[in-house]
């Protein structure tokens, strides 16, 4: 396997992390480069559930180095008791997870300020609806060149001078502008240089691990975070995350040359679903929504808030497809759809009475775009026993080709539950 991406083309929760652990098997080393505890990735392996918000999706295959790269923004409090739960459970890291020395650290401080803006922005309904977790908060402080990094937890005196001088700003808002009570630099310096001991083991320089896996020929498989549709540069701006959560992201979020990145495979749900605010064009309400949303499990890893349900839309998938330069698809909870005796597709838009096929710049303009469906075919089949292209009912394989013809994308991985042995290849 050459080295591989796995990214979103939707709005994020398209079962990427089911996918990672699918090809997990074949790779070396599994690489997250951007986000944080704002993913949410779920695997079950023989009903047993794992959900992960830092640590590489890889992280259950024994044969497999994860590494948390430079891109990431760490919460190291969540990353511990991430790493004790797969302790618990008996799973062993040691000698397999690696966390980059350079990436951002969530601080306190990002988590109030996270809140802070939100509880502005939704008096005037401008609320993003973010997870909380100060994923935007952290990558503002990296961008304004006042962020703390893990190598400088190593370093006790730099760290208690930076938190001095980054909250000697901070407090001024926090008491004047949002009436709380400021945050102890002293406290924060202390429990942070605890977790940077508790990290210790696992800290290196992943810039020079992944160059030197490459250069003796490891495979790597870079596990995309969100989706390309909550990308800070290509999503539907300002409803979107903090990072490129595409395959753009990649190189700026591990160091690699995009050479290095040899194929690119967009994971997209065979529904759409989007957590938080934003536009959504084939969005659906009502009973049929709640009926997908319970069917499909749709509520928030992380936050467990329910999501917002669709119908595949296209037009932002072959924008996706476009951007991320995918080779390849993988669609996800296609026995979701079962019992549907028609299953829309959105095949463009309408906009002020004209026909868009491509998607708007613009979150105001795509909110006012009304979905051209197309209707496909249903089955009443349940899928979940399916274990190969063959064993689909017709009408699914052809809602399939259907989606391939479209954004002309060959599907190469189909999966039909959330168990690890209902994933196969298509044919
Ligand atoms: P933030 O990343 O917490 O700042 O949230 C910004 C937007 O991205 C909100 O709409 C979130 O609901 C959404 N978001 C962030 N992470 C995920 C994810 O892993 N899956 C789906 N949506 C996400």
């Amino acid at each position: 396997m050459p080295s591989v991406c796995v990214i979103g083309v939707q709005w994020g929760d398209e079962g990427k992390g089911k996918i990672v652990d699918f090809l997990a098997e074949k790779a070396d080393f599994v690489v997250r480069y951007q986000g944080g505890a704002n993913a949410g990735h779920t695997v079950v392996i023989d009903g047993q559930k794992y959900v992960f918000h830092h640590v590489p999706s890889g992280i259950l295959n024994r044969r497999t180095k994860c590494v948390i790269a430079n891109g990431v923004v760490i919460d190291p409090a969540t990353l511990i008791e991430e790493m004790e739960d797969l302790e618990k459970r008996g799973v062993d890291f040691r000698n397999h997870l690696y966390i980059s020395d350079r990436a951002h650290l969530v601080m306190p401080y990002h988590k109030l300020f996270d809140r802070f803006s939100e509880t502005a922005a939704s008096k005037n309904g401008m609320k993003i609806g973010t997870t909380l977790r100060g994923i935007g908060p952290c990558y503002q402080d990296k961008v304004a060149r006042r962020g703390i990094r893990v190598c400088n937890l190593y370093d006790p005196p730099v760290l208690r001078a930076r938190l001095r001088q980054v909250l000697s700003e901070k407090n001024v808002l926090i008491r004047k502008v949002y009436g709380e009570k400021p945050l102890h630099p002293g406290k924060i310096a202390d429990d942070y240089l605890r977790f940077g001991r508790r990290l210790r083991p696992f800290v290196v320089d992943t810039i020079r691990l992944l160059h030197d896996a490459t250069a003796r020929g490891r495979q790597l498989l870079f596990e995309g975070a969100q989706g390309t549709l909550l990308s800070i540069d290509f999503g539907t701006y300002p409803f979107v995350t903090s990072s490129n959560s595409d395959a753009c992201g990649i190189s700026q979020g591990t160091g690699l040359p995009p050479a290095k990145i040899d194929r690119i495979i967009g994971v997209a749900k065979a529904y759409l679903t989007r957590v938080g605010e934003g536009p959504f064009p084939s969005e659906i309400k009502g009973k049929l929504a709640s009926e997908i949303r319970e069917k499909g499990g749709e509520y928030g890893a992380t936050t467990g808030r329910p999501r917002r349900v669709g119908w595949l839309d296209l037009v932002g998938a072959s924008y996706a497809v476009r951007i991320n330069g995918i080779n390849e698809l993988a669609v996800t909870k296609l026995d979701v759809l079962s019992g549907q005796s028609k299953v829309p597709v959105c095949v463009a838009y309408r906009y002020r009475g004209s026909l868009v096929k491509e998607f708007p710049p613009d979150a105001a303009a795509l909110a006012k775009c009304r979905p051209v469906l197309k209707m496909m075919k249903g089955w009443s089949e349940e899928l979940s026993e399916c274990r190969s292209w063959r064993e689909l009912p017709p009408a699914a394989r052809q809602y399939l080709r259907f989606v391939e013809d479209s954004l002309q994308t060959p599907i190469s991985v189909v999966s039909v539950s959330h168990e690890r042995n209902r994933t196969f290849f298509a044919e």
